[in-house]
């Protein structure tokens, strides 16, 4: 209607000179003029100019006054126009506020005589302030003085009346066809396609976000990690299971029963199933032996080996439980083909039955890498770890010498961190012992070098994180994934 209005009358007019004024002779709404008059001019139907007046509207106290009268007038109202009424008895008549209004105003207006008990002075009052609202509410005009009290009390503000005036745009039509958005069936088959007009693409707006996933900044930096490891050749390991047996987790790796890392401190068994089903029964007994009376040129570790301490099913402390299995197959496979060499890694979960601080999980991801061939030396393992290491940006490397069960010599990974300025621990790493090899089945002069990392540990400082809880486990803030930059190491 509105639209209409405005288009019809600009029809035979040259303007419509106030937006406000036309509203009102029409009896529409001003905001649903001003709506209309906003889309018309963004289609260019008509063209405007802003018009502001500032005007006086009452307030709230100001609107409730004009429908009821002034608080002084009620109060007079109130008054016996005969005698007097108490102070008490007249509050008790009245709503407080209008009580205290009221006595300030009507005493001052010299209407009535204050004290304990209260009578008219006058006869009769007239309630100018109602007036005065009332006109004000009609959008008349009042004097200075007047508009100065009301303000004064409160019961006007001064407001921004916004308006337009008028005229025909350069897309000017008497009537507004609806621009079409879609093409539909129904069109095509009346044919009313070809009378419509269609709303024009815009190319410019803003399409809602896509909802997709998003990588973890553990799973980018052990992206890039599998990419390191293939340009160097390593196959990756299948460690896609977390239930290991001792045995495979400890005692293949020459690790004594009594070892306290075998604790509940610090390995979570299984309650159920609490053994494993089967073991290679001949490598069991190579593995028996070594422990007990050694081999190999080793004495063992004379104590008594109990199967069913090897039996008890845990959830790995260390990948290296996959790589024993991965070995153990090869030295099978070499019983009855050419040994040829391996390299081997993997990058998965682990756990510990750990304290849990702002650096410990009971649960972590292991990087682990191996090669094992004929005539492998520690110069080796030195020369892998520094191709590795640098490949991470690390390429300053020391090794202190550091004890394993399974590996000798065994060698702690310090590298030089330039943010820190200080040498970190970084991985693990050593030569596996001949009491882990020999009685899977290897010739003497195959060796195997290995090295193990947490993932955590670069992936917090690539990513500046301090605190572990902030990168992994329940706590995680789900932002981290959906900003996190991509993982930029390895890429030279
Ligand atoms: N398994 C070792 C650990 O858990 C890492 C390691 C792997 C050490 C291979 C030496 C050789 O820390």
């Amino acid at each position: 209607m509105a639209e209409e209005a405005i288009l019809g009358y600009l029809e035979n007019h040259e303007e419509i000179s106030d937006s406000g004024e036309f509203a009102a002779e029409r009896g529409i709404d001003h905001a649903e003029i001003v709506n209309v008059v906003k889309s018309l001019h963004g289609f260019r139907f008509v063209d405007t100019q802003d018009i502001k007046r500032e005007t006086w509207v009452l307030t709230e106290e100001g609107k409730k006054y004009a429908a009821e009268g002034s608080p002084e007038v009620q109060l007079f109202l109130a008054v016996p126009a005969e005698g007097s009424i108490s102070k008490d008895e007249l509050q008790k008549k009245l709503d407080s506020g209008i009580f205290k209004i009221g006595c300030t105003q009507a005493g001052k207006n010299k209407w009535v005589e204050m004290g304990k008990h209260i009578s008219r002075k006058v006869q009769h009052v007239e309630d100018k302030v109602k007036d005065l609202l009332l006109r004000i509410q009609d959008g008349k005009t009042i004097d200075k003085d007047d508009i100065n009290s009301l303000k004064a009390r409160k019961l006007i503000v001064l407001q921004t009346w916004k308006g337009y005036s008028v005229r025909k745009g350069p897309n000017y039509a008497p009537k507004r066809k609806k621009p079409a958005t879609d093409l539909t069936r129904e069109n095509l088959q009346r044919g009313d396609w070809k009378e419509l007009e269609f709303k024009e693409y815009n190319f410019s707006a803003k399409g809602p976000p896509p909802e997709c996933g998003h990588l973890h900044p553990l799973n980018k930096v052990k992206d890039r990690l599998k990419d390191i490891f293939r340009q160097l050749n390593f196959e990756e390991m299948p460690t896609n299971r977390y239930v290991e047996s001792s045995f495979w987790n400890f005692d293949a790796l020459f690790q004594p029963q009594q070892h306290p890392a075998r604790d509940s401190h610090d390995t979570f068994f299984l309650q159920v199933p609490s053994t494993t089903r089967q073991l290679p029964e001949d490598y069991v007994e190579q593995v028996k032996e070594v422990h007990e009376s050694g081999g190999y040129g080793s004495r063992g570790y004379g104590y008594e080996w109990k199967r069913d301490e090897a039996n008890k099913n845990l959830l790995r402390t260390h990948t290296t439980a996959i790589s024993s299995q991965m070995l153990y197959a090869l030295a099978q496979h070499a019983k009855v083909h050419p040994f040829s060499p391996k390299r081997y890694f993997s990058i998965d979960r682990v756990f510990r039955n750990e304290a849990v601080d702002r650096t410990h999980l009971a649960e972590f991801h292991q990087i682990e890498g191996l090669v094992c061939d004929r005539g492998l030396t520690l110069s080796h393992l030195i020369g892998i770890l520094e191709d590795f290491f640098s490949r991470l940006g690390m390429s300053k490397l020391r090794f202190k010498p550091a004890y394993n069960p399974y590996t000798e010599p065994s060698m702690e990974i310090f590298s030089y961190h330039e943010g820190f300025g200080k040498w970190v621990e970084i991985g693990n790493s050593g030569m596996f012992r001949p009491e882990m090899l020999r009685p899977m089945g290897f010739p003497e002069d195959v060796s195997v070098i290995a090295w193990g990392l947490s993932l955590e540990r670069p992936t917090m400082i690539l990513y500046g994180i301090d605190n572990i809880r902030d990168l992994f486990g329940h706590k995680v803030d789900l932002t981290l994934m959906k900003r996190n930059p991509l993982c930029l190491i390895g890429i030279r």
